[in-house]
């Protein structure tokens, strides 16, 4: 009988005990065989030996009701220690996101410009062929027209071929001073390690009265602004052509990956070609019937501020959406 109700006490998981009541209360368990010895006991014997055989049961079965009771508070316990959720810790936020490289480079011109009281106007990408060559001094069928590589749509309508329309949109619809930029894709038939059929410029276009706006200007404005961006470099402005300005310059900075020492990137010129500009041409304030006006205007692309600013080698990689770019700009 001690035997037995050690057997209990000993059980030390539900798993065990449920072992021990088999053993202990099964068909073929230690109290069954105890019973069948009943039989055997002489007659006058037989109602005390079956009150001591029920007392011990009572006694193992209270016995094993309370291991049980101890044993099942305990695992609960267990379990309760083991899932408890602390409500006040934070959640998972789950991965951030991040703007695209060549957006932020965007928004860092935009700041630039918004800075110094420039308006913000946009324009339709399906573009005719009035605001996108005529209106700029690109007559039909002058050979400047094929600086750029045109998309061309039904109705001689065009995908337009830089952000210089949104100058016309804008002068049609309001009068002078104008002090605008005017950011968004253009597109261009064109695909190499500089090149994308789609990608993004900034347009500026500054309009005063006669004599107000002038190059000495422009070239100020210009060069802060490049030093903004890309911080001590060296600047140079070289004549040019556009057919919408006149005088025209390109403008150069030092360049960033050599310092200006010579190498792959630049040529080995020591200097990189970062945007257009010039003094407004007189016949694009002719086609928006300005008068006794001046300007500047300049455009640039924003892909190839981004590649410069972060040293990314081919631009097509900015539009692979690859993670392993993308990720280090979080
Ligand atoms: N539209 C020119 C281009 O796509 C960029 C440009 C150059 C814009 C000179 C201007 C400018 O406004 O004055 O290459």
């Amino acid at each position: 009988m001690e035997n037995l109700e050690k057997m209990i006490e000993k059980a030390d998981s539900l798993e065990e005990l449920e072992k021990v009541r088999v053993e202990l209360f099964g068909k073929k368990g230690a109290l069954s065989k105890e019973f069948a010895k009943l039989k055997d006991v002489p007659g006058p014997e037989k109602k005390a030996f079956a009150e001591g055989l029920n007392q011990n049961k009572v006694k193992l079965q209270t016995l094993f009701d309370e291991r049980y009771t101890t044993l099942k508070k305990e695992e609960i316990e267990k379990l309760l220690k083991a899932e408890t959720i602390d409500v006040s810790l934070y959640g998972n936020l789950g991965e951030k996101g991040a703007l695209h490289p060549v957006m932020a480079t965007m928004d860092k011109i935009i700041d630039y410009f918004v800075a110094l009281n420039f308006a913000i106007e946009d324009g339709p990408k399906v573009e005719d062929d009035f605001h996108n060559f005529e209106a700029l001094n690109l007559p039909k069928n002058h050979p400047a027209r094929e600086m750029q590589d045109t998309f061309f749509c039904k109705d001689g309508a065009v995908l337009r071929t830089h952000t210089s329309p949104v100058q016309i949109r804008t002068m049609l619809k309001q009068k002078p001073p104008i002090r605008m930029i005017a950011p968004g894709a253009v597109f261009r038939k064109d695909y190499d390690l500089t090149h994308t059929p789609m990608f993004h410029q900034v347009e500026g276009l500054v309009v005063g009265e006669k004599g107000e706006v002038n190059f000495a200007n422009l070239k100020s404005i210009m060069s802060e602004f490049l030093h903004y961006m890309f911080g001590d470099v060296e600047i140079r402005f070289r004549p040019s052509f556009f057919p919408f300005t006149e005088p025209s310059a390109e403008v150069d900075i030092s360049c960033i990956f050599c310092e200006a020492k010579g190498c792959r990137v630049c040529s080995h010129t020591g200097w990189l070609e970062v945007l257009g500009c010039g003094i407004v041409d007189q016949n694009v304030f002719d086609a928006v019937e300005y008068k006794n006006v001046s300007g500047y205007a300049f455009g640039l692309g924003v892909e190839r501020f981004a590649m410069l600013l972060h040293k990314i080698p081919d631009l097509r990689m900015l539009f692979e959406g690859d993670t392993r770019l993308l990720e280090q700009f979080r």
